[in-house]
């Protein structure tokens, strides 16, 4: 059976990007794939989250995992600071991880932009841990959304470099998976770019019902097509994104057909596009509030999931200790 394994860093609420990039195909895959689904702690402390934040941070992502239906029985659940076997493959990745390479990433330069006062080595080094993450478990797939196509690049250049240096085939090339469909990504409501936590513009699952309104009614609209035919701009493309996600087919051919006509309202489309986005996420909302406040339950999954995800991480750890050429006396 193949093997796959993704994560999601713990920087707040799960928002409708992170369901559809990733979350909805967890739950799609857990039947049919040995899975190791974490919470990607370590990897938040690149932005140096306040240590009273971060357990309760990473409390809310596995309340959510478990409120959208992922399983404990059927999916290895864990959160990644449990195996310190990741942060030694990391450690041993690095040896062979280049400056070069890991300056030129988009996602590094963009951080470095975005946080001048902080560019750490942990930032530098992200894709090295993410793919000391996946190769841990010998993955083949990665349920990721599109912003995480060039660190997926990236493990399979380091699988690779392994592979080559130490003339074995000892890791898979793990591949980005989407049901053979391109990557997702989700668009916010501020008419151009991908919903995110640090964008600011997230529709999280746990909003209620007046917030998704709120917040839908004032995304970036435009003045509207004058003539028969126009194409869709950005922001408004982007509202049809969303909801090709979460409403009927026909409402999106609907609310298309009107734009093509020049006779849509987009008033009309918000309203629509709100109510269908609280339909979606409210059999979650409550399930989610009611899990959040079950220690006794939480602590169990995340043990589970730390003894099945440390069987298999010390596994591969003392295989590549061998293969690098460590003996014991
Ligand atoms: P993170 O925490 O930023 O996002 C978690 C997952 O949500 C997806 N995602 C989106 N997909 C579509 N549209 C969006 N607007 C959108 N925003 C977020 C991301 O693509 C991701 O799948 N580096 C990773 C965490 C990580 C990881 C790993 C993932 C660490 N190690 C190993 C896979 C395998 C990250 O920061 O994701």
């Amino acid at each position: 059976m193949e093997t796959v394994v993704s994560g999601i860093r713990p920087t707040g609420n799960l928002h409708l990007g992170n369901y559809f990039g990733a979350v909805k195909n967890f739950l799609k895959m857990q039947n049919d794939f040995n899975c190791y689904f974490f919470i990607a702690d370590y990897h938040s402390l690149t932005t140096h989250p306040a240590p009273e934040d971060l357990h309760g941070n990473v409390r809310q992502v596995l309340a959510e995992y478990l409120a959208a239906g992922l399983d404990p029985e059927k999916a290895t659940i864990y959160i990644q600071s449990d195996l310190p076997e990741v942060a030694e493959l990391t450690l041993l990745l690095n040896m062979n991880a280049y400056l070069g390479e890991l300056e030129r990433t988009t996602s590094f330069k963009e951080k470095a932009r975005k946080q001048p006062e902080n560019v750490n080595a942990g930032l530098l080094t992200y894709p090295v841990l993410m793919a000391a993450d996946i190769i841990i478990h010998h993955a083949n797939k990665v349920p990721v959304g599109k912003d995480q196509e060039q660190n997926l690049e990236m493990t399979r250049k380091f699988a690779n470099r392994f592979n080559r240096i130490y003339d074995t085939e000892y890791f898979p090339i793990p591949q980005p998976f989407n049901f053979g469909e391109a990557l997702v990504k989700i668009p916010g409501l501020d008419g151009t770019g991908k919903m995110g936590k640090s964008e600011g513009n997230g529709i999280y699952l746990i909003d209620d019902p007046k917030v998704i309104r709120k917040k839908v009614m004032k995304a970036v609209t435009d003045s509207g097509p004058t003539e028969p035919n126009t194409p869709v701009t950005e922001p408004i493309n982007n509202l049809f994104t969303l909801m090709s996600v979460v409403s009927k087919p026909e409402t999106l051919e609907f609310f298309k057909e009107e734009y093509s006509k020049c006779s849509i309202r987009y008033g009309d489309l918000k309203k629509q596009l709100a109510e269908d986005i609280i339909i979606f996420t409210e059999p979650m909302r409550e399930k989610i509030k009611a899990i959040a406040a079950d220690d006794a339950y939480l602590r169990k999954v995340a043990e589970i999931g730390r003894e099945k995800a440390h069987a298999s991480a010390s596994k591969t750890l003392k295989e590549v200790r061998e293969l690098i050429g460590f003996r014991s006396f």
